[in-house]
C-alpha cells in the first residue's frame, strides 16, 4: 500500500516560498504543493512561474505542481526545468490530443504526471485519460479550484470512492485537494485518498507539525 502523506500548500503560506518550503519539510511532510493560475482557466492569478525556483531551492520534498491553466504544455516545460517532480493539470481545459501531449512532456522529464477534476465533472470522465497508462496521479478537487480557504464539499468523498475504484491495482497515486483539515483529512483517506493537499490549516499556525501529524491520524 502507497504511503499515506501530505502536501502542505504554499497558496496559504505567510512567509516567503523557500521558508514555506523549508517549514514543510522541517515537520516531516514527503510533498510541496505549488498551485499556479493563470487567471483563465480560473479567475485568479497565484504566483509567477518563476517564483517556482524558490521552491525548488529544497531538496528531498517532492515538488508537486497544480496547473490551473490552459496550455498547461507550455507550463508544464517550464516547471519541470525548474525541477518539478509531479505536474498536474486540468482535464478540463484539454481536448484528448493536448492530453496526451503535455503527459508524454511531463513524463519524458521523468516525472509524475497527474490529471485533475473539477467538483463538478464526473469522476468516469477520468477513465480515458488513465486509460492512457501515462498518468501517474489523479487530483480530486475537493472545492472549486481558484482560492484557498473554502469549505470542504461533502459529495467529494463519494467521488474519492469512485476514483480508487477506477483506479484498481494501477500504480496511481490519488491526491485530494480543498478544504481539508483533521476532520476531513482522515475520512479522505479512509475513501482512499494517498495524498492530502492542505493550505490554510497548516500555514499561519503555530502548530504546524501538530497539525499535519493529525491530517493523517
Ligand atoms: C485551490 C488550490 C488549493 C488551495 C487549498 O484552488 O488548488 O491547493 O491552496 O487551500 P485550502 O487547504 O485552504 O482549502
Ligand atoms: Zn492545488
Amino acid at each position: 500500500m502507497m504511503k499515506k502523506d501530505v502536501a502542505p500548500s504554499l497558496l496559504a503560506a505567510k512567509c516567503s516560498l523557500y521558508e514555506a518550503t523549508k517549514m514543510a519539510k522541517e515537520a516531516g511532510a514527503g510533498y510541496i504543493h505549488f498551485d499556479f493560475m493563470d487567471g483563465v482557466f480560473v479567475p485568479n492569478k497565484s504566483f509567477e512561474v518563476e517564483s517556482f525556483k524558490e521552491v525548488a531551492r529544497i531538496s528531498n520534498i517532492i515538488k508537486d505542481v497544480h496547473i490551473m491553466g490552459i496550455n498547461p504544455d507550455v507550463y508544464a516545460k517550464r516547471f519541470l526545468d525548474m525541477g518539478a517532480d509531479i505536474v498536474t493539470f486540468h482535464l478540463e481545459a484539454v481536448d484528448d490530443e493536448l492530453l496526451r501531449k503535455t503527459a508524454t512532456i511531463i513524463k519524458n522529464h521523468n516525472a509524475i504526471a497527474g490529471i485533475s477534476i473539477k467538483p463538478k465533472t464526473p469522476v468516469k470522465e477520468l477513465s480515458q485519460a488513465l486509460d492512457t497508462g501515462l498518468f501517474g496521479l489523479v487530483l480530486i478537487m475537493s472545492v472549486e479550484p481558484g482560492k484557498g480557504g473554502q469549505s470542504f464539499i461533502e459529495e467529494s468523498y463519494a467521488r474519492l470512492r469512485e476514483a480508487k475504484e477506477l483506479i484498481g491495482d494501477r500504480d496511481i497515486i490519488l491526491e485530494v485537494d480543498g478544504g481539508i483539515n483533521e476532520t476531513t483529512g482522515p475520512r479522505c483517506i479512509e475513501c482512499g485518498a494517498d495524498l492530502l493537499v492542505a493550505g490554510s490549516y497548516l500555514y499561519g499556525h503555530e502548530d504546524f507539525k501538530q497539525r499535519l501529524e493529525a491530517l493523517l491520524r
